[in-house]
C-alpha cells in the first residue's frame, strides 16, 4: 500500500506501570521528541493485556497498537511479560487471519529508558504511517 503523507496514524498503547508507562514520563519530563500519534493507556503489567482489548482497539479502527513492558526477567509480578509475549504471539497469528498482523507490536522497554521510548514509538509511527489507515476503519453503519 502507497504511504499518503497526510495520514496521521492513531496508534493505542497498553503500558505497564512499572516500566514502559514510566520510560514515556522520563521521556516526557526530559523533553525528548517523539510523535504524538500514541494514545497511552497504563497497565499494572504486560500480562494483564487482554488480547481482547488489543482486537476491540483493532476492530474498533484504531491503525496500530503497542503493548509495552518490562523486559524479560524483569516483571513486577514474576512471568507477566512471559504470559504476554506468549499471548501477542498467538494473537499475530489470529491476526493473520484478518490481514492485520503488521498492525500489532510489542515492545519490551524499561523505566530508565526514556530515549529507547521515544525512538521506539517513532520507529512504529512510520512503519504505521506505510501501512496506511487500517481497513477496519471503514464506517459500519447503514
Ligand atoms: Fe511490567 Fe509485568 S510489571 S511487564
Amino acid at each position: 500500500m502507497a504511504a499518503n503523507k497526510e495520514f496521521e496514524p492513531v496508534l493505542v498503547g497498553f503500558f505497564c506501570n512499572w516500566c514502559t508507562s514510566t520510560a514515556a514520563d522520563l521521556a516526557g519530563t526530559t523533553r525528548l521528541q517523539y510523535p504524538p500519534n500514541i494514545r497511552p493507556i497504563r497497565t499494572m503489567c504486560s500480562g494483564s493485556v487482554d488480547p481482547v482489548y488489543v482486537l476491540r482497539a483493532l476492530l474498533s479502527g484504531a491503525d496500530g497498537v503497542v503493548v509495552g513492558g518490562c523486559p524479560p526477567g524483569d516483571c513486577h509480578y514474576v512471568s507477566g511479560n512471559y504470559k504476554a509475549r506468549r499471548r501477542m504471539a498467538i494473537l499475530k497469528t489470529i491476526l493473520s487471519t484478518l490481514g492485520l498482523e503488521d498492525r500489532l507490536w510489542v515492545r519490551w522497554i524499561s523505566a530508565a529508558e526514556g530515549p529507547k521510548f521515544a525512538r521506539t514509538m517513532s520507529e512504529i509511527t512510520e512503519e504505521a504511517k506505510k501501512l496506511g489507515p487500517n481497513p477496519m476503519k471503514s464506517d459500519w453503519s447503514l
